[in-house]
């Protein structure tokens, strides 16, 4: 069933798990997670960066997702991931989004918390709920490989600032993560993270979380985070499965054969992920 991202991560706070949001590509991404999420009896969040948007557009990927989430039996939330401005967020509410992140983390605080409360504005009335980021994760959301920052983690009196004057309904924290591969083995601040859930009620949101080390992050929902994203996992898990495939029968010309083995992979990655979160048997 479709639903928002608000009372799945409010039952998730409660309930000391986090909810997976797999970044999705394709049509096969939307068929392997559901999937999982159906196998893993899992809540479960689709999400698609405005990179992902444009390689099609934002009616593609709600339809896709909304067909699958209908025929779910688990609760299930599109979400728009790394919103890059007031007019994305907007139209993928009206595309059929049940979520949105608008991401204003590149720009000053003032900037950020005028951008937020901008959507949360519009978001309020419609029953859609709002991620926002403070801080900055590391790495390109869409591309690249990760990159180290400076001061990368999200400032606690800033952070309760923020959603005091922003009404966000979640929070997405720097707290050492970075999108894309790590260079070496990538260690999340604990203490920063647990110092800013001290301060703020709302959900906490890990970004970058592929190469993370399962033990990491199980910490980190210890110490309050509600929702992880995956994405470059999925990527590397798809094109695993469909090289291989490729490799093995050079002369196939049909894409849905080496995409049956891209699918599996990621329902593996997505399926364990959800252990993990302890977000299975959780729908
Ligand atoms: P990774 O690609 O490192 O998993 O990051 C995903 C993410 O944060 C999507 O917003
Ligand atoms: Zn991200
Ligand atoms: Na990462």
């Amino acid at each position: 069933m479709l639903v928002t991202t608000k009372e799945m991560l409010l039952d998730a706070q409660a309930g000391h798990y986090a909810v997976g949001a797999f970044n999705v590509e394709s049509l096969e991404f939307v068929m392997a997670v559901i999937k999982a999420a159906e196998d893993k009896k899992s809540p479960v969040i689709m999400q698609t960066t405005p990179g992902t948007v444009k390689y099609a557009n934002l009616d593609y990927f709600a339809a896709m997702c909304k067909v699958a989430a209908d025929a779910a039996s688990v609760p299930v939330a599109v979400h728009l991931d790394h919103g890059d401005g007031f007019d994305r967020c907007v139209q993928a509410m009206h595309a059929g989004y049940t979520s949105v992140m608008i991401d204003g983390s590149h720009v000053p605080f003032e900037d950020n918390v005028a951008l937020t409360a901008s959507v949360t504005k519009v978001a309020a009335p419609l029953g859609i709920p709002v991620e926002a980021e403070l801080g900055k994760v590391g790495g390109k959301e869409d591309d690249g490989p990760a990159v180290e920052g400076e001061n990368p983690y999200t400032d606690p009196d800033e952070a309760e600032e923020f959603v005091a004057r922003t009404g966000c309904g979640s929070l997405a924290v720097g707290v050492g993560t970075a999108h894309g591969v790590y260079k070496g083995t990538p260690h999340i601040e604990q203490g920063v993270l647990k110092e800013i859930r001290s301060r703020l009620e709302i959900p906490l949101v890990l970004h970058g979380t592929s190469g993370v080390p399962d033990d990491q992050v199980a910490e980190a929902i210890r110490n309050g985070i509600c929702k992880v994203n995956y994405a470059t996992e999925l990527r590397q898990a798809f094109t695993k499965g469909f090289m291989g495939y490729m490799a093995d029968n050079p002369g196939c010309f049909d894409p849905k054969k080496p995409s049956r083995p891209g699918m599996q992979e990621i329902y593996d990655v997505v399926a364990s992920h959800m252990d993990n979160l302890g977000s299975t048997d959780k729908a």
